[in-house]
């Protein structure tokens, strides 16, 4: 087994890369839909190692998981169905799982915890969220379904409206906006959840134009993805800050009406309440179908990782290798 782990999307940032996942998500989708098996996977083992809630993040991979011939082990609360309720360490649970079994996605609390246990993982970590840090598959998902929902990616304007302080599907983002030509990106948010500096740097390191806002209004018009946050309640230190900036962006008939009718809003989800139920009905809505592409793209990153190894060798084992 090679050590590759998929911890950042900066390892995803090569045109070809992401293309070649696209493609193959298509693929997968495909197959799916005319039941056919894959065997690709079979005779591997994954564990989904879940320190923080999930819904799809979880299950999709299981799913693609079982899609590709492949078996899963999980906890779907590690820090109270594993033996954390007793003290053991991050790096000893996974020392442990990585005798048992092939690859690990873990999802935690803490920035920079996937990358710990990648230095002691004796098999592959996916990082399905550490803390306020990453979530690099739900980005390489978020930009497969720019690319579907578009048709291009050069030259879009991405609003990026809510929690951009603690959102870590904004943070992963970034890294692959960046990847393409002539992006805009609006950061709208209230002062108290500005995207931090080191963020903001990504952007300005590879000259890709921002500006930031409080209010989303004046940019609707130009905007061609509106890319909706839930406020990160869990990672407030009080529930009096957190009340004071909850209901800041919300996506209603008012943003319907000024948003272009070729514009597309998505959303990580869970919402709660940025976006009005009333919004899903509009063609323009893209959070349910961006979550369905979830399953198809881990797929397409499992088989990349473990399947056909032959097709992108090279580049898989410089951009993704730690
Ligand atoms: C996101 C996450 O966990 O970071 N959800 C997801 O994986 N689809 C976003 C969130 O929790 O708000």
């Amino acid at each position: 087994m090679d050590f590759r782990h998929v911890l950042s999307t900066t390892q995803f940032q090569d045109r070809g890369l992401l293309h070649q996942l696209f493609l193959l998500a298509d693929e997968m989708e495909r197959n799916n839909k005319d039941h056919r098996l894959f065997q690709s996977l079979q005779g591997k083992v994954m564990a989904t190692l879940f320190y923080e809630p999930s819904t799809r993040t979880r299950f999709s991979f299981e799913s693609a998981m079982h899609r590709l011939g492949g078996r899963v082990v999980t906890t779907e609360s590690a820090t109270q169905f594993s033996s954390v309720t007793k003290g053991e360490t991050l790096e000893d649970t996974i020392r442990i799982l990585g005798t048992y079994v092939d690859v690990i996605v873990l999802r935690h609390f803490e920035k920079g915890s996937a990358a710990r246990a990648a230095k002691i993982s004796n098999v592959p970590v996916i990082n399905a969220g550490d803390g306020t840090g990453e979530h690099p598959t739900q980005s390489l998902l978020d930009m497969y379904t720019i690319y579907r929902e578009k048709g291009n990616i050069d030259g879009l304007t991405i609003t990026l409206m809510g929690d951009l302080l603690y959102g870590r599907t904004i943070h992963s983002l970034l890294n692959l906006l960046v990847v393409f030509d002539g992006i805009h990106v609006n950061l709208v948010s209230p002062k108290e959840l500005a995207l931090p500096e080191e963020y903001k740097k990504i952007l300005s390191d590879h000259h890709v134009s921002f500006d930031e806002f409080e209010r989303v209004d004046s940019v609707l018009d130009k905007t061609d993805v509106l890319y909706v946050t839930r406020v990160q309640k869990e990672r407030f230190a009080s529930l009096e800050e957190y009340d004071r900036v909850k209901n800041c962006c919300i996506v209603d008939q008012n943003t319907l009406e000024k948003l272009p009718h070729d514009a597309i809003i998505m959303h990580p989800l869970p919402r709660v309440n940025e976006i009005a139920p009333a919004v899903d009905a509009d063609p323009r809505a893209a959070y349910f179908r961006q979550a369905a592409n979830g399953l198809y793209m881990r797929m397409a990153l499992l088989e990349l990782l473990f399947g056909r190894k032959s097709l992108h060798q090279k580049s898989l084992t410089a951009k993704v290798s730690t």
